[in-house]
């Protein structure tokens, strides 16, 4: 009898089902007796016990389903080693309902926070297995992570819409893109959508050369800018500061606006007199169907992760390099974060066809 978990831990993304089936269809072509338990909504499930038994037609038709059927939540790394409100200790009580399944692995679908908890719980013994999960793409260690391409399709669509109104109106138009610390997602919706200025967390912006990229798109004739702005843009002189003034800095900002793209806009009417406009796409960024590309991937993704279970093979995250799926030492990438390098070709190439990334 081989008996595994499955958790899904973090924000949700599309392809969460898709790599569950992957891994579930793997084991059970090849291996009689199976048993799967599916913990509720994250760690938390794990850390209190809430758990069901999958059978094979959970794992029917989902595919295509975006979300998750087991439900997620966010349990910061942070807090896993400090007592809940009634003195108990997660990280035992998590092994305990591990070991009182009597599982054999325990497959974590998630994100960076969801990867430092799948360590911690590797090197208090327990056999571990994560799979890649966020539309950030933000995971060291991986090329890939299921999930961003859907994003990127959604994010490129909200853009491409935009594009027609904006001319419409000659206005200009900011585009926020998900993403979190990191600029993966704006990046590529970014260049997939024609942006004109592209705004990465990594690389600050200088507001006056925004302006003067887009007073240069008007001085030769176009009528209106699209700037795609990851939500973690950060304004030059900001990221100049030491990391806890930075922090105020930002908050003070935050305080009067709902984000940094709308602060953004009021610069640049007051020093352009340019009408424009904000258009979030928010959490529509993570929902619905995985696109073709992702089901691909997390397919290969969660046979592989099958194949690493028949083989006992744990503490490992399954990663994709070089459009290779591997194995990659969990150790190895817990707690890092993968950032877009400004020397990155991408960035380059788009510059030398003349998007402004406002440096
Ligand atoms: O990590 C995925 C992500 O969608 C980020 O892009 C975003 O910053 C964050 O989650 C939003 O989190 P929440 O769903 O908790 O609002």
């Amino acid at each position: 009898m081989l008996r595994i978990g499955l958790l899904t831990s973090g924000g949700d993304c599309q392809a969460l089902n898709a790599t569950m089936r992957g891994v579930v269809k793997g084991l059970s072509n090849n291996v009689k007796d199976l048993e799967v338990y599916g913990f509720e909504d994250g760690y938390k499930g794990l850390i209190y016990g809430n758990y069901r038994l999958l059978t094979a037609a959970d794992f029917s038709g989902i595919l295509t389903r975006g979300g998750t059927i087991i439900g997620s939540s966010r349990q910061p790394f942070k807090l896993m080693r400090v007592p809940d409100a009634n003195g108990l200790n997660k990280v035992e009580a998590m092994k305990q309902n591990y070991h009182k399944l009597r599982l054999d692995c325990l497959v974590i679908l998630g994100g960076n926070g969801t990867q430092k908890t799948a360590n911690l719980l590797s090197e208090e013994g327990l056999n571990i297995i994560h799979l890649p999960k966020t539309i950030d793409n933000d995971i060291y260690g991986t090329d890939l992570t299921f999930g961003f391409q859907s994003a990127v399709d959604i994010a490129t669509t909200a853009i491409d819409q935009i594009h027609t109104t904006a001319s419409s109106h000659g206005r200009v138009f900011i585009v926020e893109v998900m993403g979190h610390k990191v600029g993966w997602l704006t990046l590529n919706a970014g260049i997939a959508s024609g942006a004109d200025i592209i705004l990465l967390p990594e690389i600050p912006f200088d507001t006056r050369k925004v302006c003067d990229a887009i007073e240069k798109r008007h001085s030769n004739g176009k009528k209106f800018t699209i700037l795609a702005v990851a939500e973690g843009a950060i304004p030059k002189e900001i990221a100049k500061l030491e990391k806890k003034e930075a922090k105020k800095a930002m908050e003070k900002i935050k305080s009067k606006y709902p984000s940094i793209s709308y602060k953004l806009a009021a610069d640049i009417t007051e020093l352009t007199g340019y009408e424009t406009r904000v258009t979030v796409p928010g959490h529509v960024q993570r929902g619905g169907s995985p696109d073709p590309f992702d089901r691909v991937l997390s397919t290969k993704i969660g046979v592989y992760a099958s194949q690493c279970i028949l083989k006992q093979e744990y503490g490992i995250m399954v990663a994709s390099v070089n459009n290779e799926i591997k194995k990659v030492k969990l150790s190895e990438c817990a707690g890092k974060l993968k950032m877009v390098d400004p020397n990155d070709q991408t960035v380059q190439l788009a510059k030398f066809m003349g998007i402004s990334f406002g440096d």
